[in-house]
């Protein structure tokens, strides 16, 4: 790997003398310990992306006792943005909302212990706030019929738009018509699954008008939700049936899902996906997440089966913390954190646990992590003009006479000597199309008693594998795409 890099580094440097005078732009080349070097114009976001036909027809493989979906991130798939510095900052606007979100369910978890009514851990909805937040898709077969939907790992219940809907947004696919589907039943309201939803979605099911089914209500933390009847029928995974799946048969729901038909909660609690498929997949799933800017699509793999990771280092693992009182989350245990070579120096380390999220798009550390952070790597990523802060990123700089930067390598340590080397595209976020206003891709809690977690900008381009079975999360590099 280091001599990978060394060959890569060499060439760039090779580019910047071979024609030094031949062009106005400069070559951000600095000579840290370990780093590595972006391209600003690949990442330059293309303002005529067009909308692409395919997108909700996406590809599913079995491969031995694992099936590999295909995974898009949902921009891909979005109609050409007209402005995409707004698009920019409403993704950031509400990905704070989602976090701000997880942080008070959290708080409210934490005070109130597990058996106590959770209802007050529903977020008030915020007019207004229909933001997109959730980034990745899959299809997947339901009571007989494709369906695409969003992956979340922060929730546990699967739901679909249903017929005869109250109150539907706009979606691609038609509507999940309950009659149309032989094997759908509904849940009903005096069961252990009815029951089980308080542990998945925070509020517990309720009897509806008709007493024999169970009502589910779910909120999400950027003012989008879901209510309706608790229901089971075929889930087609692949060429995997799972039959009785229960899922949530939505009447009611509202958010910016983007025109996609669903969620599917990957979370860890009795009704997700992962616990509904443990006999086929023993609890194992990971995923690779392509970025945007790559057109490619990642893969969201169910089932443990090594042979089809495309990984080119090998895989660390460390320990998947359960914590009782927040059932649906995956929790990690951040030892540390080292910039271009150079560990960050924090009491915090390994005393906290952190989470992971696939819904969360930039990572949040404790005020005092993020604090020792920006000052190593403004420390070895100096002498760049400064920019203004954008949303809650407050490290930003003007790159737009650059076409190469070298960027210190960031990685993250767990518990068991895991790491996460953040991909090159995963550092910076460009605020600005033409890198006048890049920033460090990282932000500060607000306070040093809430929760950090780890998002899906740095997880790009790895191999993340949750194996709830053994208690074990891997990472490893791996370029993302189906193939
Ligand atoms: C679902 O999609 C797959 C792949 O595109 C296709 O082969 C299959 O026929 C579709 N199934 C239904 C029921 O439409
Ligand atoms: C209530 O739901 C059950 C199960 O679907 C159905 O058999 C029954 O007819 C429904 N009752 C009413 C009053 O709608
Ligand atoms: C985290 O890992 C460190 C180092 O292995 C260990 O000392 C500590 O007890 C762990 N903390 C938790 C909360 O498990
Ligand atoms: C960024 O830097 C370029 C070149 O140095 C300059 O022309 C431009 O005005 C700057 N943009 C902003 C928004 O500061």
């Amino acid at each position: 790997m280091s001599h990978f890099l060394h060959i890569f580094f060499f060439f760039t440097l090779f580019i910047f003398y071979a024609a030094p005078a031949a062009t106005t732009t400069a070559t951000g080349f600095r000579g840290y310990r370990d780093s590595q070097v972006l391209t600003l114009n690949k990442l330059k976001w293309t303002q005529q992306q067009t909308l692409r036909a395919n997108c909700f027809t996406h590809s599913s493989r079995t491969k031995k006792n694992a099936i590999i979906l295909e995974l898009h991130n949902r921009d891909y798939c979005s109609r050409p943005i007209s402005d995409w510095n707004q698009r920019l900052l409403k993704n950031l606007l509400s990905d704070q909302i989602r976090v701000n979100s997880l942080q008070s369910r959290i708080k409210i978890l934490i005070s109130n212990g597990l058996n106590q009514e959770l209802s007050q851990a529903q977020i008030p909805l915020k007019s207004g706030a229909k933001l997109q937040t959730l980034n990745y898709i899959v299809t997947v077969g339901l009571g007989g019929r494709n369906t695409t939907l969003i992956v979340d790992t922060g929730s546990d219940l699967t739901w679909v738009q249903c017929e005869p809907c109250g109150s539907c947004y706009n979606q691609q696919e038609p509507l999940f018509n309950p009659t149309n589907s032989p094997s759908y039943k509904p849940v009903l309201c005096k069961s252990t699954t009815c029951e089980n939803l308080a542990d998945a979605t925070g509020s517990s099911g309720v009897c509806g008008f008709n007493s024999s089914t169970c009502n589910y209500y779910v909120t999400y933390g950027d003012g989008s939700y879901t209510r309706g009847d608790l229901a089971n029928d075929n889930l087609v995974l692949g060429t995997t049936l799972i039959q009785d799946f229960v899922f949530g048969c939505g009447r009611v729901n509202d958010g910016l899902f983007g025109g996609v038909s669903g969620l599917m909660g990957l979370g860890r609690s009795a009704l997700s996906v992962v616990t509904q498929t443990y006999d086929a997949f023993e609890g194992v799933f990971s995923y690779c997440l392509p970025s945007v800017t790559d057109e490619g699509s990642g893969s969201l793999i169910l089932g443990d089966e090594t042979s089809l990771y495309k990984n080119f280092t090998p895989f660390s693992y460390t320990n998947l913390i359960s914590n009782k009182m927040m059932p649906t989350f995956y929790f990690l245990n951040l030892t540390g954190i080292s910039i271009g070579g150079v560990s960050l120096q924090d009491s915090g380390f390994g005393k906290n646990e952190m989470l992971i999220d696939s819904g969360t798009v930039i990572t949040r550390l404790k005020p005092t992590v993020y604090n020792a952070l920006k000052t190593e790597f403004l420390k070895q990523f100096s002498g760049f003009p400064k920019a203004p802060a954008f949303s809650i990123l407050d490290t930003c700089f003007n790159l737009s006479s650059y076409e190469q930067v070298e960027i210190p390598t960031m990685k993250l340590h767990f518990e068991m000597d895991a790491m996460l080397t953040v991909d090159v595209t995963g550092i910076l976020y460009f605020a600005k199309a033409d890198a006048s206003q890049v920033c460090l891709a990282i932000a500060s809690l607000s306070d040093e008693e809430e929760i950090g977690i780890i998002g899906n900008y740095q997880q790009k381009n790895t191999r993340v594998v949750y194996n709830t079975k053994a208690s074990t999360l891997g990472f490893a590099k791996e370029t993302c795409s189906l193939d």
